[in-house]
């Protein structure tokens, strides 16, 4: 295992039955608490790819895809559940592990042909990176890689995702 791995798992911490009955959450509070295993985290995601922009996506993706836009020098993006953009939207609706939303981003986010880099917290059943990566390419713009912090892989949501690039820090 990786120093970066054991950093990331270290500070993950296991709730059971939330946010409901039967569901393994999987709480990344106590990683953001810490400024170096953080910083390392948004560190190795900057470096990983030449992108003009860097999606994240609602809510606990900005926390990570912001300061790895900042620290890549490129463009941050929000992928929002839906009602949240104020101009105009292309959206995608999708199937989560619990539950159904839908999600947009704004039509003119990207310059066509621009190279974004997608990035969230967790990789489940892969229905938000589906429907992120559909969306994104739908406003024009080419999507280099999903990264994610965690990928859940009892869930295979790596089989959704096999026409684009997945980098993934750990898997558990
Ligand atoms: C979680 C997580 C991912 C998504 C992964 O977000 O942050 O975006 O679920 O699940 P999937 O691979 O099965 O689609 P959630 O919708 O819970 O929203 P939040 O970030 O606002 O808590």
């Amino acid at each position: 295992m990786t120093e970066l791995s054991s950093l990331i798992l270290d500070r993950i911490r296991d709730v059971p039955d939330y946010p409901q009955p039967g569901v393994l959450f999987k709480d990344i509070t106590p990683l953001l608490a810490d400024p170096v295993a953080f910083d390392a985290v948004i560190e190795e995601l900057a470096g990983l790819y030449e992108v003009d922009k860097i999606v994240g996506i609602e809510a606990r993706g900005f926390i990570l895809a912001a300061p790895t836009a900042v620290r890549a020098g490129a463009g941050f993006v929000p992928v929002r559940k839906k009602g949240k953009l104020p101009s105009e939207t292309l959206e995608a609706s999708y199937d989560l592990e619990y539950g159904s939303a839908t999600i947009e981003v704004h039509r003119d986010a990207f310059v066509p042909g621009e190279r974004v880099l997608i990035v969230d917290d967790v990789l489940a059943t892969g229905g938000t990176a589906r429907a992120a990566v559909e969306l994104v390419r739908r406003a024009g713009a080419d999507v280099v890689a999903v990264a994610v912090l965690m990928e859940l892989a009892f869930l295979k949501g790596r089989e959704r995702l096999t026409d684009v690039e997945l980098h993934t820090l750990v898997v558990v």
